[in-house]
C-alpha cells in the first residue's frame, strides 16, 4: 500500500457539485473524498460519476479518494468502473458490516486501498474485531453516527448533557481499537456543527490524544483546524526524540527514565510512530 503518511484531514465533497469540487481541489486537505453516496441525490448520481470521469490529471494537492455507494445499492457496480482512473488513490466504502465486505469488494477491485466506514449499521458494531488480519487492502477505518442513529430509530445522537450518547461513544472507541488492531489508520468521524470552530478544535484534539490520526471533514474551513490538531507539536516531537535517543543509547534496556518519567517499549513504539507522522 501507499508509503505516504496517513491523511490528517479527509474532506468530503459532493461529487455532483463542480463548484465544491474546484474548491476542494484547491484546499489544504490531505485527502479529498469525492462523494457519490449520501450527499448526492439518486437522480444526480450518474452526472456525478461523469464529472469524476472528466477530472483532468492530478497535479499535487490533496490525494483523491471516492466514496462509492454501498454493496447492496444499485449504483455500486457502476461506481466501481471509475477506478480504472489511476488518479484515484482509493475507495471509501460506506456501511461496511464486517471484514467479509472488504474481501467481497477486493474481489472486484484488487489491490486498490480501502477506507471503510465501519459503524453505520447496527450489526456492524458486533464485528469491529473482524478486520484484524484481513487479506483485503484495508488502509483506514472511520466511524459514523448519522446513519447508525437513523438505523437504530434514535431521536437524537446526544445524551441529556449534550455529549454524544453512550451508543455512539462505544461505536467510536470500537472503531479506534478495531482499526489499530487491523493495522489501519483510525479516522475520527465528522463534526457536523460546521460553523463551530471551537467545538471542532476541542473534538479533533481529543481524538488525536486518544490515538486517531485523522478526521473526516465536511467543509473546507474545517481542514486547517483538523490538520493542526493532528500535527504533532514541537514539544511532542522533542519528547519522542528523547525517548528514541534514550533507547538507542541503551539498546538492551527494557525500561528507562526519560526526563523524570518512566518509559518502556510501548512508549518507544509510540514515539517512533509520532516521529513518522511529524515528517510530512
Ligand atoms: N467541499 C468543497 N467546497 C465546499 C464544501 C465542501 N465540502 N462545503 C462548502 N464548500 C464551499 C461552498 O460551495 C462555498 O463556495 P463559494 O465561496 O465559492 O460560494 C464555500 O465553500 C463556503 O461554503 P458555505 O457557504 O459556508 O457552506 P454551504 O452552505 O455552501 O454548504 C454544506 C454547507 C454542509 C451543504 C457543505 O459544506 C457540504 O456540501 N458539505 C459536504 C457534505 C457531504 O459531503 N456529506 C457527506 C459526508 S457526511
Ligand atoms: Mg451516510
Amino acid at each position: 500500500m501507499s508509503d505516504l503518511p496517513p491523511p490528517r484531514s479527509w474532506l468530503f465533497v459532493p461529487a455532483d457539485s463542480e463548484k465544491k469540487i474546484d474548491k476542494a481541489l484547491g484546499s489544504e486537505a490531505d485527502a479529498i473524498i469525492f462523494d457519490l453516496e449520501d450527499s448526492v441525490a439518486p437522480a444526480a448520481k450518474a452526472f456525478a460519476r461523469d464529472l469524476l470521469k472528466e477530472l483532468g490529471p492530478r497535479h499535487g494537492g490533496p490525494r483523491w479518494w471516492v466514496r462509492i455507494n454501498p454493496m447492496f445499492a444499485p449504483e455500486h457496480r457502476e461506481d466501481l468502473k471509475l477506478f480504472s482512473k489511476a488518479e484515484f488513490e482509493g475507495i471509501v466504502l460506506p456501511k461496511a458490516e464486517s471484514e467479509d465486505d472488504l474481501v467481497h469488494l477486493a474481489h472486484s477491485t484488487g489491490s486498490i486501498p480501502i477506507h471503510a466506514i465501519v459503524t453505520e449499521t447496527p450489526a456492524s458494531l458486533f464485528n469491529l474485531g473482524s478486520y484484524k488480519g484481513t487479506q483485503a487492502p484495508l488502509a483506514a477505518m472511520s466511524w459514523g453516527a448519522e446513519d447508525l442513529s437513523s438505523a437504530l430509530g434514535a431521536r437524537s445522537k446526544y445524551a441529556a448533557d449534550g455529549k454524544l450518547a453512550f451508543t455512539y461513544q462505544l461505536a467510536r472507541s470500537l472503531c479506534l481499537a478495531g482499526a489499530v488492531a487491523a493495522g489501519a489508520q483510525p479516522v475520527d468521524g465528522v463534526y457536523t456543527d460546521f460553523r463551530n470552530d471551537e467545538g471542532l478544535k476541542e473534538e479533533a484534539r481529543a481524538a488525536a490524544s486518544e490515538g486517531f490520526t485523522g478526521k473526516l471533514a465536511i467543509h473546507p474551513a474545517q481542514v486547517p483546524i483538523i490538520n493542526a490538531a493532528f500535527t504533532p507539536s514541537d514539544t511532542e516531537v522533542a519528547r519522542a526524540k528523547a525517548i528514541v535517543d534514550a533507547f538507542a543509547a541503551h539498546p538492551d534496556a527494557g525500561v528507562l527514565d526519560v526526563g523524570g518519567r518512566m518509559v518502556d517499549r510501548p512508549h518507544l513504539t509510540q514515539a517512533k510512530a509520532l516521529l513518522a507522522r511529524a515528517k510530512r
